[in-house]
C-alpha cells in the first residue's frame, strides 16, 4: 500500500491516478474540505485527516509499505513551518515506528543554497537532512517549477496572446513534465539505483523564461504580448503587505526566491535521472501540446 500526502495538489493526484492505473493500492490523504472526488473514483482509499495533526498521521500509516510525501503549504494551510516542516518531520518519525519500507520526498531544486528569506526551502532542507539521517530507505527529489502551473497560462494564452513575466525572462528553468516527476515518485520505491539518493529532477531542456510565451506562440499559432514587469514589483508589494499580514510577506519571499533564481538541470544531471529510472522526460512543449492542442 502506497501512502501519499497532498493527493488533490497538481502532483498529488497525478501519482494516484498512475498508481490506479497501474492497478497499485493507494491510500490518499485528503482534508474534508479537499476535492477527492476524482481519487475516490479511480479506487484511491480516501483517509480523511489533517497532516498538522499525529494522531492522522499514526492512523493513516496503517499497513502502509511506501510513503510519497507531495503535499506543500499555503497560507490557508499553515504555512512552511506547519507544512513543509513539522508534518514532514512526524511523518518519518511515524515510517519509522511502523517500519515503512521507502519514504519519497518532493523536495524542491535548490534547497541546498540556503536562501535565506524563503522558508519552505528553509524547510525542506531541514526535512531532507532529518530524512537522509533516519536510518529509513529514501529518496529525494527536487524538482524544479511544475510543467502542469503553465497550462492555466497557456490558457490564458490561447485567448490573449498574453503572456505575464515577471523579472527577468533571461533567467534560465528546467521545467518539470509533472506527469513525468509523478512517475519518478511511484518508481523511487522500488528503482535500486534511486534508493538513499537525492536527484535534482528538471525537464530535459534549459529554458530561458522568455521562452515560455514563443514555445505557446508555436503551439496556439498567435503573437505573443509580453508583460514583463520587474521583480521591484513584487518587493514594493511585499514591503505594503507586510505592515498588514507579516505571515504573507514571509511566504511571498519563497515566491520571490522562485522569480529571482535559476532552477535548471545540468545536462549530466538529467542523464543521471533519465538513467537511474530508465525514462525519458518530454520537453515543457510536448507537455503542453498533450493537455492543450486542439
Ligand atoms: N508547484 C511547483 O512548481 C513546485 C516546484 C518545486 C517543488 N514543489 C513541491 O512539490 C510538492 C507538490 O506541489 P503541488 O504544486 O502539487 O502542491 P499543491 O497543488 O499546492 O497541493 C498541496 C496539497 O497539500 C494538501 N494540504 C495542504 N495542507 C494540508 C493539511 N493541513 N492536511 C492535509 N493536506 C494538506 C492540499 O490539500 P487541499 O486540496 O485540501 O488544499 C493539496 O493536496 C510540494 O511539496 C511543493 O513544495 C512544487
Amino acid at each position: 500500500m502506497f501512502l501519499v500526502t497532498g493527493a488533490t495538489g497538481g502532483l498529488g493526484k497525478r501519482i494516484v491516478r498512475q498508481l490506479r492505473e497501474q492497478e497499485r493500492p493507494v491510500r490518499a490523504f485528503v482534508r474534508l474540505t479537499s476535492r477527492y472526488g476524482e481519487l475516490e473514483k479511480r479506487g484511491a482509499e480516501i483517509f480523511i485527516g489533517d497532516l498538522t495533526q499525529e494522531r492522522d498521521l499514526q492512523k493513516a500509516l496503517q499497513g502502509v509499505q511506501y510513503i510519497i510525501s507531495a503535499h506543500g503549504s499555503n497560507e490557508a494551510s499553515g504555512g512552511a513551518q506547519a507544512l513543509d516542516y513539522r508534518a514532514n518531520i512526524d511523518l518519518i518519525d511515524q515510517a519509522k515506528a511502523t517500519g515503512v519500507q521507502h519514504f519519497t520526498f518532493i523536495s524542491v531544486m535548490g534547497a541546498d543554497r540556503n536562501y535565506e528569506d524563503a522558508p519552505v526551502f528553509k524547510a525542506k532542507a531541514a526535512v531532507e537532512k532529518y530524512l537522509q539521517a533516519s536510518g529509513l530507505n529514501y529518496t529525494i527529489l527536487r524538482p524544479s517549477g511544475f510543467a502542469s502551473n503553465l497550462l492555466p497560462l497557456a490558457e490564458q494564452f490561447r485567448k490573449s496572446g498574453v503572456y505575464l513575466l515577471i523579472g527577468d525572462p533571461k533567467t534560465r528553468t528546467s521545467i518539470i513534465s509533472t506527469d513525468d516527476l509523478a512517475k519518478l515518485a511511484i518508481a523511487s520505491a522500488t528503482t535500486p539505483a534511486a534508493h538513499r539518493q537525492t536527484f535534482n529532477a528538471g525537464g530535459p531542456e534549459i529554458l530561458e523564461r522568455g521562452e515560455i510565451p514563443n514555445i505557446f506562440a508555436r503551439i496556439f499559432k498567435k503573437e505573443p504580448i509580453l508583460i514583463n514587469p520587474p521583480l521591484l514589483a513584487i518587493d514594493g508589494l511585499r514591503a505594503a503587505i507586510g505592515l498588514v499580514n507579516p505571515e504573507l510577506k514571509a511566504s511571498l519571499g519563497t515566491f520571490r526566491t522562485l522569480l529571482a533564481n535559476e532552477f535548471y538541470t545540468t545536462p549530466a544531471e538529467v542523464e543521471k535521472l533519465e538513467s537511474a529510472y530508465g525514462i525519458q522526460l518530454e520537453t515543457v512543449e510536448t507537455f503542453v501540446r498533450r493537455y492543450l492542442s486542439a
